[in-house]
């Protein structure tokens, strides 16, 4: 299995024949490196509805008829632009596929969309290929990071927001690794604008010294293959 980071929050999730991506926002971000056209996903899914996460959501789907898992009322909106297919669970919800099943988690942020669809930010919980990988979503730290990882099979690999001001900072996420104690990290929602530069190798001596990770710092663009 090969995950991509694609910038913020955005990642490309490979298994088989199947591809995943998650929060696209490529269109406006200065560091991505795909454009929305690269991408030919069979299902979008999304932490909430801000703009760097909704991103080439709606532009994308209409494209490739790939379906939509978002939040209720986010996925409300969504299908009203005319998106053929979206799933719509809330907190706690799981919807299943041929290829695993996604779980919508809590995580501290708020949310509204561009267009004033207020709704509640989500972190991911994904099982594809034998794999569990948890989304943060964008969040604070909260102590109930440790019960959604710890309420089935382990983490193998969290995908953590270490940028702090819309999120919890690089210090807070090393705490969050602790609770989530997944086999691998990588880190995102760092250094896209001024506002969230943070030291990420600083992060990952952080959280290696204390053992609860081994980090992987994906640039833009870059591939981790899951084994
Ligand atoms: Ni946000
Ligand atoms: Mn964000």
């Amino acid at each position: 299995m090969e995950i991509r980071f694609l910038g913020q929050s955005a990642f490309e999730i490979t298994e088989g024949d199947t591809t995943l991506l998650i929060d696209p926002f490529l269109t406006g971000n200065p560091k991505a490196v795909t454009s929305a056209e690269d991408h030919q996903p069979d299902v979008i899914l999304l932490t909430h509805g801000h703009a760097d996460h909704y991103g080439d959501t709606v532009e994308i789907a209409k494209r490739t008829r790939a379906t939509v898992v978002a939040i209720t009322e986010l996925a409300g909106e969504i299908g009203a632009k005319g998106v053929e297919n979206v799933l719509n669970p809330n907190l706690g919800g799981t919807v299943t596929f041929d290829w695993g099943w996604v779980k919508l988690v809590p995580a501290w942020h708020t949310a509204v969309t561009a267009d004033g669809t207020p709704h509640v930010a989500a972190g991911l919980l994904i099982s594809i290929g034998g794999k569990l990988i948890y989304h943060l979503g964008d969040t604070a730290l909260f102590s109930d990071l440790k019960l959604t990882a710890q309420r089935g099979t382990p983490v193998d690999v969290a995908l953590v927001p270490i940028g702090g001001h819309y999120t919890m900072d690089r210090f807070d996420a090393v705490t969050a690794c602790h609770f989530v104690d997944a086999d691998t990290v990588i880190p995102c929602h760092y250094n896209t604008f001024p506002l969230i530069e943070t030291d990420v190798q600083a992060f990952k001596s952080d959280v290696q010294n204390a053992g609860y990770a081994q980090v992987v710092v994906l640039d833009p663009g870059a591939m981790h293959t899951v084994r």
